[in-house]
């Protein structure tokens, strides 16, 4: 018999497995995911055990998050050995829908977010100005998944720092009654961000990509130690080019919570970056702390 976490698929079988542990007076944990978990995820797992009595892993690929030419069809699907990670963990349940299960004939909602009387629209800079239409797919399966379940703590991890950002905005205004968390970004030995995206990398782009860590760092002490932060975003770009990565999105030094561009460093202040490589987007972000 294989250890793999129990399973289930349908929003039915969801809904009486969570009123089950609601009439035991058990509290729920979710953690989102698009599979192909990795030790980020499962620290994710980790964390929000202190949480929660009882914990849902959902295994989703969200099509409507993945725009024209992206890597939908190639995002790694590994479902048993993702089930065995899981049972390692202390999680009890997966839920892993199918694309009809999540969308099905006649679906037509969309949760869309916009700008505010202070500040330009959340999911329309850094990676919403790289990905138009991202953090819609992103806001509108994540509604789902929080509807679904009602959880009452859901955790998503710190790698993608704007994901988090437009995941607690839209909680709020639409008063889902949740409690976000975020979880610690995970790194390889080497300092690379763990993502499940890691594994397209080959063995001499996986060392060029560890240099992103590096540069950031640099990149955190020259803006700590008083550097022009606009000339600071450009030598981490121009260094980053010169390690190898064949284009640079963006690297800003940004307020930790509008995610809106600084002129000078303030409390909380975070650098975010994206550099490609081998075809593929690196995220990394990083604290900075204030002088
Ligand atoms: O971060 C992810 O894995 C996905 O964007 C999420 C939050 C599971 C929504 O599909």
């Amino acid at each position: 018999m294989s250890n793999a976490l129990p399973h289930i698929r349908s929003i039915t079988e969801l809904r009486e497995q969570v009123a089950l542990w609601r009439n035991e007076g058990l509290t729920v944990g979710l953690v989102p995911t698009m599979g192909a978990l990795h030790h980020g995820h499962l620290s994710l797992v980790e964390a929000i055990a202190s949480h929660a009595d009882k914990i849902v892993v959902s295994i989703f690929v969200n099509p409507t998050q993945f725009g024209v030419g992206e890597d939908l069809d190639k995002y790694p699907r590994q479902e048993q050995a993702d089930r065995e990670k899981l049972a390692t963990t202390p999680a009890d349940l997966l839920y892993a829908p199918s694309v009809d299960e999540m969308y099905p004939d006649g679906f037509c909602s969309n949760v869309t977010l916009s700008a505010n009387a202070n500040e330009p629209c959340l999911t329309e800079i850094l990676e919403g100005a790289e990905r138009p239409g991202h953090f819609d797919g992103v806001a509108t399966v994540v509604s789902k998944l929080l509807l679904q379940c009602l959880p009452d703590v859901a955790i998503f991890g710190e790698k993608d720092y704007q994901q988090l950002a437009v995941i607690r905005q839209f909680v709020q205004d639409l008063n889902i009654p949740v409690k976000i968390m975020g979880g610690t970004l995970i790194r390889e030995a080497d300092g690379l961000a763990a993502s499940s995206r890691n594994i397209y990398l080959n063995t001499q782009d996986r060392k060029t990509a560890a240099k992103l860590n590096r540069v950031l760092k640099n990149l955190v002490q020259a803006v700590e130690g008083g550097q022009n932060l606009r000339a600071a975003e450009a030598a981490a770009s121009a260094a980053l080019l010169e390690a190898g990565f064949t284009a640079v999105d963006y690297v800003c030094v940004a307020d930790g919570t509008t995610l809106q561009p600084l002129e000078k460093l303030t409390a909380g202040a975070r650098v975010l970056a994206v550099a490609r490589l081998a075809g593929i987007r690196l995220l990394d972000n990083m604290a900075i702390g204030a002088r």
